[in-house]
Order: C-alpha cells, then structure tokens, then sequence
C-alpha cells in the first residue's frame, strides 16, 4: 500500500525557502502538512545561493529594500517575522554566521547548514515532504449546500503524480522563473489564473548584462576585473562592486541596477564613487604636474582599467600640466558619468529572482491567503515582492511563509 496521504489539513506546493518555513509554523500549531516538490530534492535554490553560503538575512531588512506594484503589502508580514526572529533561529540551530557587508549575512559554513535547519524544524513539526511529484490538476471543492454555508468553499482535491490528497488549506511556494534547470516553472501563476488572479508581469531581475559585440571587444582585456561603482538608472543607485565578464557586466552593482533597467535604456555609472574627480584631479596637477594623467589615475584604478577608460572616452594621456581646469573637468565628467546601453540581460538561465508575480491586491497581507479563493495561499517569490540583493528575498520568503503558516 502506497505511503502517500490521502488527506492533509495543509497541502503547500513548493519545498523552497517558503515552503518548508510555512510547513514548520504550520505544524507546530497541529495541523496534519503535506509538502509537494516536483523536484528530486528540496531547497535546491538555498544550497545554490550566496555562493554556496546563503546570505539568508540582511541586518538592515526593511519594506523600502523591496520592488512591488503595491509597495505596502510586504509591510505587514516584514514587521511580525523580522531578521531578528530568522537570526535566532539559526542561531538556536548551532549554525555559525558572519556578516559579509552592508548588513547581509552568511553561514561561515554551507548553505546546506540552512536546508538542513528547515529540515529539522519540518520533522519537529512532523510535516510530510515528498519529492519527486508532478502536480496535475487542482480542483476547489464546494461545500455541503445546507443553508447559509451553501456554495461555500471547502478546500481542495490536488491531483498529483504519486496520489490524489484532499486538504482544507493550500499553499502555493513555487517561487519564480529564474535557473528553469534548478526546477523553477511558472507552475504558481498557473494556479493564480485558475483562481482568476492578475499576474503583474515577471521580468528577470538581479542579473547580469549583456553587451554587443562591440562593446565586448573592446572590454577583451577585462573580464575578472572588478570596481567599485555608483550604478544609476531610473529612481535606482547602488554604490557596490562592478565586474566584467565575457558577455558583458555584473557583479552586485550590476545585478541591483537590472531591477531598475527596462529594454533600451542606459545605465549611468559613476566609476569614482564619493569623489570630486575633478577637485582630486586638480590637485594632482598641483602636486605633480609632469604627471601623466594616466599615471595619476592608476592610483584610482589598475592600468589595465586606465587604459580602457580612456580609450572608451576618446581622452589621450598628457602630462597634467597641460590640462586647463575645463579640461580636468570633463575628464571627471566623462569618468563619473560613463553612460552605457546593455544589449539585454542574461535572463531567466542566470537571474537570481523574478520581477513582478501575482498581483497583491488580491491577497490578504495579514495572512498571503487569496481574496479570490478562500483556502488558497501565495507565499515566497511567486508573489509580485522581490527584494534587492543581499539577503532580503529570503527574508521575504521566512516572513510570508511565517504570515502564512500561523493561518491555514
Ligand atoms: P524557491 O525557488 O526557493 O522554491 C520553489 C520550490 O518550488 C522549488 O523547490 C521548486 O522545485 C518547486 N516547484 C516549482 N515548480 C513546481 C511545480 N510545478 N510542482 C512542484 N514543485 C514546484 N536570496 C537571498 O536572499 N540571498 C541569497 O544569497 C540568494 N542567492 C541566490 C542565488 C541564486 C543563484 C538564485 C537563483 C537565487 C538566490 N536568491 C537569494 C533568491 C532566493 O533563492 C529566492 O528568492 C528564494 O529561494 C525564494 O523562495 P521560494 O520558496 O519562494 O522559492
């Protein structure tokens, strides 16, 4: 006789990051929580993440570190489950951490120390998981029809490749587009349709760009090479890291400003951050000015990066003294305001989220269930809330799947 129940109190699809979170708050309450993954295991985005050391929550989490249509949803569900309350639990776990920068904070160890937490959590909760099951069908089940309940909604018959499971509440943790290979589908908005639920379109996000192949060949020399920068473009800024790469640009300045980026628009970059290039330059000129103006910027950058910069511009290299103030200007000015046209992103195959999700002004921000479905659940990155980089995406997923498990 098959193992698989046939009954659960709560059915949650997804055994990612919010998955297995909502499955554990769940099951301590008491109720009976079957957990569904079409994938052979579970939390394969966790293991992959911040480098093999999931950066699992940022020190500085708040609302204003999240994109969304409806930018005070994720409010609510933020302030009852904050990075504080995910800090003590890995911290009850035994599992040692580290901040790396701006707040975000790493297992010293392995991602795997963070699957392997949510596991136990699960099994105290005596949450069920199973993998490797394909779901095929979900039918809402209506209620009895006596009286004043009639037509009422009484959970769901879910469909699926190891057995048919009937449970009272269901729980969609699919996550987003990004890495199909590690078993993302867009199988969440699927279901949201179903229920006549609005998808705001999903967009790649925290991504790499590409360039054309112009610009790659002249920027040949330079993948590996990293600076930091001020990325602009839109209403976003970050001040991190730049890196070039053999299809075009990325590290995490990059990959914060493709949030803001749309198709066709230029991306600023301000390669001396916090500077008054022009001032600094002047007085270079001052101090040594037989100095080559090359000379004088490979104290701010590597030659390899100097070269480039003063190709790109059209800028020759003569000794400061032959620099007229104006001159020193727009030489800053070139280097602080270096405007670029990425050809596209890297996409789905290498984009760490998905912009956009199901639209939450059709889900209860006290507990991610549908207004439309009474039962039915979004939790995680399905839903249109995706964090910046750093660590606010899983904080995301702990805090819905927290607002979410103390409900269904
Ligand atoms: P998640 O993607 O974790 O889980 C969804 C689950 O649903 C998966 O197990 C999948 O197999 C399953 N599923 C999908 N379709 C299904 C179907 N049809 N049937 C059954 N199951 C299905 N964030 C962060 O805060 N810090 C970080 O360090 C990183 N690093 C990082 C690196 C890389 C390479 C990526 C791709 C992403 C990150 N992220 C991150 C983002 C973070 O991983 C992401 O936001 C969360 O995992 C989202 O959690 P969810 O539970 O919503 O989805």
């Amino acid at each position: 006789m098959s193992d698989f129940p046939a009954q659960a109190d709560v059915l949650i699809i997804g055994a990612g990051a919010a998955g297995l979170m909502c499955a554990a708050v769940a099951g301590k309450r008491g109720r009976s929580v079957l957990v569904l993954d079409h994938a052979n295991k579970v939390g394969k985005k966790i293991l992959m993440s911040g480098g093999g050391r999931c950066n699992f929550t940022n020190l500085y989490t708040a609302p204003d570190n999240f994109y969304s249509e409806n930018p005070h949803f994720c409010k609510s569900a933020l302030a009852r489950y904050t990075q504080w309350d995910f800090i003590a639990l890995v911290e009850k776990h035994g599992i040692p951490y580290h901040e790396k920068t701006l707040g975000q904070l790493f297992c010293d160890n392995k991602s795997r120390d963070i699957v392997d937490l949510l596991l136990a959590e699960c099994r105290e909760a005596k949450a069920q998981i199973r993998t490797r099951c394909e779901i095929q069908r979900i039918e809402p089940l209506e209620g009895e029809g006596e009286g004043e309940g009639e037509g009422e909604r009484k959970g769901f018959e879910v469909h699926t490749s190891l057995g048919k499971v009937v449970c009272e509440s269901l729980v969609i943790a699919c996550g987003g587009l990004s890495i199909p290979t590690m078993g993302a589908t867009g199988f969440g908005y699927d279901v949201a349709r179903q229920f006549g639920h609005h998808i705001i379109p999903t967009r790649a996000a925290l991504v790499p760009f590409t360039l054309n192949k112009r610009a790659l060949k002249r920027q040949a020399d330079l993948p590996g090479t990293s600076l930091a920068v001020t990325a602009s473009c839109g209403e976003g800024s970050f001040h991190e890291q730049m890196l070039f790469t053999h299809k075009g640009l990325s590290g995490p300045a990059v990959l914060q400003i493709s949030s803001h980026w749309r198709e066709g628009e230029s991306v600023v970059f301000d390669l001396a951050p916090g500077m008054d290039l022009c001032n600094w330059l002047s007085e270079q000129k001052a101090q040594k000015p037989e100095s080559h103006l090359h000379t004088a910027l490979a104290e701010l950058w590597s030659r390899k990066l100097v070269q480039f910069f003063l190709q790109l511009n059209g800028l020759e290299s003569k000794p400061l003294k032959q620099y007229h103030e104006s001159a020193l200007r727009e030489v800053a000015e070139k280097l602080q305001t270096w405007t670029l046209t990425p050809e596209g992103t890297e996409g789905y195959r290498t984009a760490e989220v998905t912009l956009g999700g199901v639209d939450t002004n059709e889900i209860s921000s006290r507990s991610m269930e549908s207004q439309k479905q009474p039962g039915l659940y979004f939790i995680g990155e399905v839903l249109d809330v995706t964090g910046w980089l750093g660590g606010f995406n899983f904080q995301w997923a702990w805090a819905s799947a927290h607002a979410a498990g103390a409900e269904v």
